[in-house]
């Protein structure tokens, strides 16, 4: 099976206020506790993941064994929006804003703009989409000249009339300001606004609508991945975000519902590399319009559907579930809100370990990387190599492993759990056979599965076992799974950790094996 990486972002998922959140007028803001006010609030599966672990968010009840590695993620990049959010998620950080324009654009970009399109321009203001056809259409049609118009986010928009101005013009148009709308003005979209209709029976919006998206200023994870051979598809807005940099398939969508079952349809696709979602009706269905319950009820649909995506990940998968920047929708406005985000990380091979709260969304992009095995430099940190995993956590991973023993004719399970120096753990059991001495004990499972995976550099072992799985006292591992660990394992800092019900007992592997003899004695 082939290394697959999925990350879902809920778009606007905030997990409270950044350090700097003042500066954005956001002080107080925590997307994530207002919607959990709601009745319609319902996170089961995730408080079980461990979302009520993440820094901050102990009031949705932390879970003694969360099931994933969690973490709270700060923004490094200066914006809270969906394009330096999901950059910042893929690597690069943006050190400015994107430009917005609530005074409307300034005099020397539209007077390029109308020199090169041959056409002037009527409006120039933060104007409501439908609105700004009722109160231009007929100035429009009277003067050929586009409307040119904005909102909060940073976007140049121009609206035509189809009839009046054909599509192809529009879109050239289109194209001409995002040449001009570079460097200082380089805003996020333009936006092509075809319309039809007149001032008697009305305008309305045509489903023409194009975006041009900013080429990222930076080579991303997805560039990495691809330039790797590997896929980097994209579910919902991704692909536009990207300006389909670096994306080998893009799958749009039409909000949540679409996008939770494109993403399941992927869960069962054979292939090898990343999966980006976005799932966007968060931010733009109830953030932005300030319904918290709506918010709360999406969340809980996504909720709802997350098992069965579990179920279809296989051992080579992980899954990072986190967001793009927050959108409070109880705050005093629409806007979208300078938070935190939450991180939830999950996969059989994933040490279910607190990250604490880590300085960028760039940990993404390096744990991407670092998962599929594809050189990339960022600032971030890979959240693999971070995560100390406790000697609880492994010993818990090992009885957990134990319950899979195959054991017909002793009826002793035992598990294991083995570290890899880059933080990932691979389970094993023992697993026996009819023949007595083909058995393999699961010391020797969990390792021969990570050497035949790449992995020769450990950390520590832990072992549980008993008689039909009651753990007693401690199961030490036998002479042949110390011979066969002393091959890769170095004997003065490799731990051995045996469980029992009394407590953890650690041993170094030379304590265990003294004078042992390896490969340097030949
Ligand atoms: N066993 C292990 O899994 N690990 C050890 O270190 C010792 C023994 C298993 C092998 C067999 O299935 C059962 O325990 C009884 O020997």
């Amino acid at each position: 099976m082939a290394k697959r990486i999925f990350v879902i972002v809920l778009d606007s998922l905030g997990a409270g206020a950044l350090p700097d959140a003042a500066e954005w007028g956001d002080t107080g803001t925590h997307t994530l506790r207002r919607i959990s006010a709601s009745p319609e609030f319902c996170i089961d599966n995730m408080r079980l993941l461990g979302l009520g672990n993440v820094d901050g968010q102990d009031f949705l009840g932390a879970v003694q064994c969360p099931l994933a590695a969690t973490a709270r993620l700060g923004e490094l990049s200066k914006g809270k929006d969906t394009t330096i959010g999901h950059w910042e998620l893929a690597g690069i950080i943006s050190p400015r804003p994107l430009p917005t324009y609530p005074e409307g654009f300034p005099q020397e970009i539209l007077d390029e703009f109308s020199a090169r399109t041959g056409r002037g321009w009527l409006c120039n203001k933060p104007y409501s989409g439908t609105e700004v056809i009722k109160d231009y259409g007929e100035e429009q049609r009277r003067t050929g000249k586009y409307i040119v118009y904005t909102s909060a986010d940073s976007v140049f928009q121009i609206a035509a009339h189809e009839e009046l101005i054909p599509l192809e013009e529009l879109y050239e148009a289109c194209r001409i300001a995002r040449e001009i709308l570079q460097g200082e003005h380089a805003v996020g979209r333009v936006i092509a606004r075809p319309y039809v209709g007149d001032a008697e029976n009305g305008y309305t919006r045509t489903a023409n609508r194009h975006d041009y998206s900013l080429m990222p200023p930076a080579r991303s994870v997805l560039d990495a991945v691809k330039e790797a051979g590997l896929a980097c598809i994209s579910v919902g807005k991704i692909n536009d975000i990207f300006a389909g940099s670096g994306v080998t398939e893009s799958i749009p969508t039409k909000g949540n519902a679409d996008g939770m079952r494109v993403a399941l349809e992927l869960s069962q696709r054979d292939f090898e590399g990343f999966c980006f979602v976005n799932l966007v009706d968060f931010d733009s269905q109830y953030g932005h319009r300030q319904d918290v319950d709506g918010y709360a009820r999406a969340i809980a649909e996504f909720d709802r559907w997350l098992p069965k995506f579990l179920a279809n990940m296989g051992e080579e998968d992980a899954l990072i579930i986190t967001a793009d920047h927050g959108c409070d929708p109880g705050d005093d406005d629409t806007d979208h809100t300078r938070e935190y985000v939450p991180l939830l990380m999950y996969g059989s091979r994933i040490a279910p370990v607190q990250l604490g709260t880590r300085k960028t969304f760039a940990d993404v992009a390096a744990t991407v990387a670092h998962w599929l095995g594809v050189d990339y430099d960022c600032v971030g940190t890979s959240l693999l190599k971070g995560g100390a995993v406790t000697d609880e956590q492994l010993v818990e991973m090992a009885r957990e492993a134990m319950q899979r023993s195959y054991s017909p004719y002793s009826h002793c399970k035992v598990g294991a759990a083995l570290l890899a120096a880059d933080g990932r753990v691979f389970t094993g059991c023992n697993v026996e056979n009819a023949a007595y001495s083909p058995t393999n004990c699961a010391e020797r499972t969990s390792l021969f599965k990570a050497v035949s995976e790449g992995v020769t550099q450990f950390e520590a072992i832990a072992v549980v076992g008993g008689r039909d799985g009651v753990i007693d006292g401690i199961f030490a591992p036998c002479g042949v799974c110390r011979q066969a660990l002393r091959e890769f394992c170095d004997p003065d800092s490799f731990r051995v950790l045996m469980g029992s019900r009394e407590g953890i007992e650690s041993r170094l592997l030379g304590e265990l094996l003294p004078l042992s003899f390896s490969g340097s004695d030949l």
